[in-house]
């Protein structure tokens, strides 16, 4: 397999590229010590889980799975606690479990979880009250108070990353090896702050008609083990290159490099650069690899990036996520679209509904539109039927928390109650009864 591959890659060599977005640390040993730590420390995936995902991501390009991708914008470490983590993971199990009903096929279940620490950002530089300081890059780069030692690039942080990561990840395969993901029992998924009476009622009626199904399959003897746990894989941006290089690894038997700090990762709108560092490291590892596609983007410019992160034209390996905001979908990707035809490029689409979609509310604050979110999804999906492709799969920013940072939807959220609590340290997420809420949306509109 990889016999085409740059045989000059190493876990370093996208060094001597220019890497955008990344951070300036003036303590050089400090980083050096870190990194070591980082190469040291026991791996968190397994390389047989990023192969099992590149074969589900494969099948999703063939409508034979739907990929659900869903996480925070930026995870936080003071979110890395049970409850937090719990939370994240029973949202995607019901959403997902609304998708399997609906489409009546797998769901692949991938979280941004253990390891979305790093941000990318327009300015390098914060202006408040006179007073400027470097932005907040993510948790695992600086600190979100507003203050200069908080500010300040640390590379103690990526350590901290690592481990914050490992206990998320720990902690989610404990639930799913114990038994919380068990298909039998969905009313475990249940959320706190969710009290019985406004459960929604079309969440119970169908856990309702899940656990009638199930007892039958029991009765009938079809039921087994892969009733009681389901998998899940982790991802992020790709983004800090030190990190993930750190991460990236030769395993006996196998040819070809891994990173084993996630199944998946993804290349980002503004780090995508043909000649770039981050399209050159991903091109040399094995893992499935996401590409983030804005509406400014060049069909020609896109095939030669597919070329160049997926030589063998491997399936699975890419995911080609169209983040172009609604009313601006369907262009752009047609001419995409078209483009991979042409090409005879092996790749899986997905829907970043998300991130082209992005307005300033009347008191300044970054949200996002529920109808344009769900506009874009329908628009995407469409272009794809039109075209004879398939969309494989969807990627959101959500959480299982009640949040007030995405506008509209069933519970129709106002500007004036963005305030009210709004946790995001970057871009505004779904909450619970939005994801719930797009979830059977997608269930019901994209169903054969
Ligand atoms: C993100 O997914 O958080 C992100 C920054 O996306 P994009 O690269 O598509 O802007
Ligand atoms: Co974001």
């Amino acid at each position: 397999m990889t016999q085409f591959k740059n045989q000059s890659w190493t876990p370093m060599s996208w060094a001597s590229r220019t890497a955008l977005q990344q951070p300036q640390y003036d303590d050089v040993h400090a980083l050096a010590e870190s990194l070591a730590r980082l190469r040291e420390m026991p791996p968190l995936v397994h390389v047989g889980e990023i192969k099992s995902l590149k074969n589900q991501i494969a099948e999703a390009s063939e409508g034979r799975r739907f990929i659900l991708q869903g996480g925070d914008c930026a995870e936080r470490f003071v979110d890395c606690n049970p409850k937090a983590i719990t939370d994240k993971l029973k949202i995607i199990l019901q959403m997902s479990l609304i998708l399997v009903y609906g489409l009546r096929k797998p769901v692949v279940r991938i979280g941004r979880i253990a390891g979305q620490y790093a941000k990318p950002r327009s300015e390098d530089f914060e202006m408040k009250n006179g007073i400027c300081l470097p932005s907040f890059r993510g948790d695992i780069i600086n600190g979100y108070a507003f203050e200069s030692e908080s500010r300040r690039h640390d590379p103690q942080r990526l350590v901290k990353a690592a481990t914050m990561s490992c206990f998320t990840i720990n902690w989610i395969r404990a639930l799913i090896e114990g038994g919380f993901a068990d298909v039998r029992r969905p009313e475990i998924w249940k959320l706190d702050h969710i009290s019985e009476s406004k459960q929604p009622q079309l969440y119970t009626e169908l856990s309702e008609r899940v656990r009638d199904a199930t007892r039958f399959m029991e009765l009938i003897g079809g039921a087994g083990e892969y009733m009681r746990r389901v998998d899940f894989f982790t991802s992020h941006e790709a983004l800090l290159l030190d990190y993930e290089s750190a991460f990236t690894q030769k395993i006996d038997g196998e040819p070809g490099w891994y990173n084993l700090g996630a199944h998946m990762l993804w290349l980002g709108e503004r780090t995508r650069q043909i000649d770039g560092a981050h399209a050159h490291y991903l091109s040399g590892i094995e893992n499935p690899v996401g590409i983030k596609i804005g509406p400014t983007s060049n069909a020609a410019e896109i095939v030669d990036l597919v070329k160049l992160v997926n030589p063998n034209n491997e399936p699975g390996k890419i995911t080609l996520i169209t983040r172009m905001g609604h009313k601006k979908a369907s262009g752009v990707l047609s001419e995409l679209i078209t483009a991979m035809k042409n090409a005879k490029l092996k790749v899986t689409w997905s829907c970043d509904p998300m991130h082209g979609n992005a307005i300033k509310a009347q008191n300044g604050i970054k949200t996002r539109d529920f109808s344009a979110i769900l506009g874009e999804l329908i628009e995407t999906e469409e272009c794809h039927r039109a075209m004879g492709t398939i969309l494989g799969g969807v990627h959101f920013e959500l959480t299982g928390e009640n949040v007030t940072e995405c506008l509209g939807g069933g519970v129709g959220l106002s500007e004036d109650q963005l305030v009210e609590n709004y946790q995001s340290y970057c871009d505004p997420r779904l909450n619970y009864s939005q994801s719930l809420e797009i979830a059977y949306l997608i269930s019901g509109r994209f169903a054969k």
